[in-house]
């Protein structure tokens, strides 16, 4: 059959092109060349694959494949970018090593990096106890608000995170409340009495009875007040808790508070120094006094 279409080439009528000698029911087939301009694209792609054989990994081999004279690889491409990250980190984690908190502080693009990089580093590190975001939980405190048992200024935030609050580091912060009961201090009918005395500073009281009060007052000058403070307002150098504005760490209620005051179990925070190193601290130092930083 093809031997016969062969030989049955002529030109057809309506277009006077010659046609290939198929035809199927009637219909013919022209011979028209390919345009021109597709011919060229059409070498042009061919050259570019034989190029990209040679300069880029193309073919399989037994062993793997033809590595190109490039030596390109994904992997390689990766680590290049992951550098050129690096290297724009490194430019700030350089700046918060030679600058003091108040300088990061005040120069909003690095604020704004050591931030970030704290806010991550707190996951890490810090979200178990005092959790995300730290809203903090029972024995943990909250460190969004503005109520600092050890201060809340940037360098006093440096000084906890460094050597933690009755942890193993000798310069650590310390301090322990006395156990009024169980060491026999007091005896618990004077223990109600002062927890009433403490609640009613921020109006919470639940015995109304006067004359309890003002002796729990009384117990409360004589036991109290050095740490405490005069009306309840805490002592950050001795991390006297604020007694007065019904924010509780450690204890809430009339019962847990006369139970604490019996025999207080004392917060134990790490210390980080050594741990993590001081771009870190600084960085989470930043974090953190960017949630309720202050006072
Ligand atoms: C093992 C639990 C634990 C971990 C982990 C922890 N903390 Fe604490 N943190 C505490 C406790 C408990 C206190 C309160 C201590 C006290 O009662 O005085 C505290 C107190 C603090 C304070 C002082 C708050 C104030 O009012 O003065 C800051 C600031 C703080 N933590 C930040 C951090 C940061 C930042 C991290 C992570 C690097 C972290 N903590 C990790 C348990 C923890
Ligand atoms: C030597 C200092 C000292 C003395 C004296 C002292 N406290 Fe405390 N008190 C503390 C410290 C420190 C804490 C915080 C404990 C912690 O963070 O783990 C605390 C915590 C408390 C808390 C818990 C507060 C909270 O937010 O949950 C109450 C309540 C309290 N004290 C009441 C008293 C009463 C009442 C007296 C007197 C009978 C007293 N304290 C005497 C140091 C003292």
């Amino acid at each position: 059959m093809a031997e016969e279409n062969k030989n049955k080439k002529e030109i057809d009528k309506h277009s006077g092109v010659e046609t290939t000698g198929h035809e199927w029911d009637g219909l013919k087939e022209l011979n028209n060349p390919a345009p021109r301009w597709w011919m060229w694209v059409f070498l042009a792609t061919v050259i570019w694959a034989f190029g990209y054989w040679v300069v880029y990994p193309a073919w399989p081999t037994l062993t793997g494949h033809t590595e190109g004279n490039l030596g390109w690889t994904q992997y390689k491409k990766l680590e290049g970018e992951q550098a050129e990250i690096l290297a724009r980190k490194e430019k700030y984690v350089s700046k918060i090593d030679s600058s003091s908190l108040q300088e990061i502080r005040n120069s909003s693009e690095v604020f704004e990096f050591a931030r970030q990089a704290g806010e991550s580093l707190f996951k890490d590190n810090c979200a178990t106890c005092h959790q995300i975001g730290g809203a903090g939980a029972k024995g943990y405190p909250n460190l969004n608000d503005d109520d600092w048992i050890w201060g809340g200024t940037l360098e006093e935030i440096k000084t906890t995170l460094n050597h933690g609050i009755r942890a193993g580091d000798e310069n650590t912060r310390v301090s322990a409340m006395p156990a009024f009961g169980k060491d026999g201090i007091l005896q618990q009918a004077d223990i109600n009495k002062v927890t009433q005395y403490v609640l009613s500073l921020s109006g919470k009281n639940t015995d109304t009875n006067q004359d309890k009060i003002a002796s729990g007052k009384q117990i409360y000058a004589d036991n109290c007040v050095s740490c405490h403070g005069e009306k309840g307002e805490g002592n950050k150098d001795v991390g006297a808790p604020n007694l007065s504005d019904a924010i509780w760490l450690k204890a809430e209620g009339a019962e847990e508070i006369a139970g604490f005051i019996s025999n207080p179990k004392m917060g134990v925070m790490p210390n980080w120094a050594g741990r993590l190193n001081d771009s870190q601290i600084k960085m989470l130092t930043i974090y953190v006094h960017s949630l309720g930083g202050g006072k």
